[in-house]
């Protein structure tokens, strides 16, 4: 990731007291000027996912910021990739799990089937923080029958020690800022 690392902290953008007073937000959204940039990161990925893991047969992302990355890396892979998204979003049966958030408690679903008995499963999302997200993605895999092959963010918001959260899964961040 060395080459590209410093190619994508040019293109996120730092934007103060946003969504509310106090929070640094780390916008991912200027990478996306840069089309080329994009293939060639979600390549590298691929590539990354090829090494560490070896085969996966499918790759999960997170709604919404999840989706700019998961299935142009699923295609790199040629593999399917899963939705996971907030609760009552995707029709059919599904599986859902749990996170704590800021406030309360927040759902995400699968839908029944996209995951196998014994797939697994390369999860990726834009950025981990207080890790809840990633968590709760991580259980939906475990429930579905899966097993976690690593995840993947792009941007790590270490103080907020969302590892922690993770102990049980290879996690793998590109960038990891020291202040969130
Ligand atoms: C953001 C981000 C991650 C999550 C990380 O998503 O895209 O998915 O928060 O936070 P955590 O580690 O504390 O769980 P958010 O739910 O804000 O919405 P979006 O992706 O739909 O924009
Ligand atoms: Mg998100």
């Amino acid at each position: 990731f060395d080459d590209i690392r410093p190619k994508i902290e040019q293109h996120i953008r730092e934007v103060k007291d946003f969504p509310k007073k106090g929070i640094n937000f780390r916008d991912i959204m200027p990478l996306f000027t840069n089309p080329q940039l994009v293939n060639e990161l979600c390549v590298v990925i691929a590539d990354h996912v090829r090494h560490t893991v070896g085969h996966v047969d499918s790759v999960a992302g997170l709604e919404a910021r999840g989706f700019l990355f998961g299935p142009q890396v699923a295609i790199q892979l040629g593999v399917p990739f899963v939705p996971i998204r907030k609760k009552g979003k995707l029709p059919g049966a599904t599986i859902e799990a749990a996170y704590i958030k800021e406030y309360g408690e927040d759902r995400v679903e699968i839908q029944q089937g996209s995951i196998k008995t014994g797939d697994t499963v390369f999860l990726i999302d834009d950025l981990l923080a207080t890790g809840g997200t990633l968590r709760a993605a991580s259980d939906l895999v475990v429930k579905a029958g899966g097993k976690v092959g690593e995840a993947f963010v792009i941007i790590e918001l270490a103080p907020l020690n969302g590892r922690a959260k993770l102990p049980d899964i290879k996690l793998t961040s590109l960038i990891s800022y020291d202040s969130a």
